[in-house]
């Protein structure tokens, strides 16, 4: 059956040393703690390495927040899966809104990005979601489709089995409006369905999907309380052991 998850984005916040710091913190929590969830962190880049070498992984899961979409070569500034599978971590966050909208990441480009993290064994969290004005349109379910259709469905179904999900409303991602628990459930029993139909009701039910969008620690069991909302993926209320700890312990 599928794994909850409530898994950090930490974005870009938090120097090497705070990052360092905060890592430490939410592990020596976590050793203390019997949590039902598994408790992921994803950082920038240059924290893998350092936080991987400090942290329990079986307590806390190290993700980055991207790779790039070749494998390797003249690219400047990127870093590839095959670099960021060798600091330790064991997942990578991909096709987040804000690498769609700033960075002009196309699904073509994450769809390749999933094939390579997954040649490295890194599990991609990958990210989908519609922003507002095609909510007000109603056409978040076919936006929605088409992200999953065009990135993932013609990955293998043991390949499909490695993906975790996360749906992110643009419009609520850092805005402090979240989605109602009815809204979430509504898209996430959507996903199933579509993942049932192609890979079958077991590749369906075995998939974590996660919540993103001003997620925190009061509204956090109302969501989770849902059959198909798996755990959440957290910005802002990720930065802090006190924040992160509160939403870890509502799943
Ligand atoms: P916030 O929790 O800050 O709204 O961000 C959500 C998000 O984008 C996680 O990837």
């Amino acid at each position: 059956m599928r794994k909850k998850i409530v898994a950090g984005n930490w974005k870009m916040n938090k120097n090497l040393q705070e990052g360092i710091q905060l890592a430490v913190a939410l592990n020596e929590v976590l050793s203390k703690e019997n949590n039902s969830c598994r408790v992921i962190i994803g950082t920038p880049f240059i924290h893998l390495a350092s936080v991987s070498e400090r942290i329990d992984k079986k307590k806390l899961g190290l993700a980055a927040q991207n790779c790039a979409d070749h494998v390797s070569g003249a690219y400047t500034g990127e870093v590839s899966a095959e670099m960021v599978k060798s600091t330790g971590a064991e997942y990578v966050i991909l096709g987040h809104s804000e690498r769609r909208t700033y960075y002009g990441e196309t699904p073509e480009m994450l769809k390749t990005k999933v094939r390579l993290a997954l040649d490295q064994q890194l599990q991609p969290i990958f990210c989908i979601g519609e922003v507002l004005s095609e909510r007000e349109a109603g056409k978040q379910f076919e936006v929605v489709r088409s992200q999953i259709e065009a990135s993932l469905f013609d990955l293998s179904e043991a390949d499909f089995s490695k993906i975790i999900l996360a749906y992110e409303p643009v419009w609520a991602i850092g805005t402090g409006k979240t989605a109602t628990a009815a809204q979430a459930q509504e898209m996430h029993a959507f996903i199933r369905g579509l993942i049932a139909g192609k890979y079958g009701k077991k590749a369906a039910d075995d998939c974590s999907i996660l919540y993103g969008g001003s997620c925190k620690a009061s509204n956090a069991a109302e969501l989770f309380a849902n059959p198909d909302v798996d755990g959440g993926l957290i910005g802002g209320a990720s930065l802090t052991v006190e924040d992160f700890m509160g939403i870890v312990r509502a799943r």
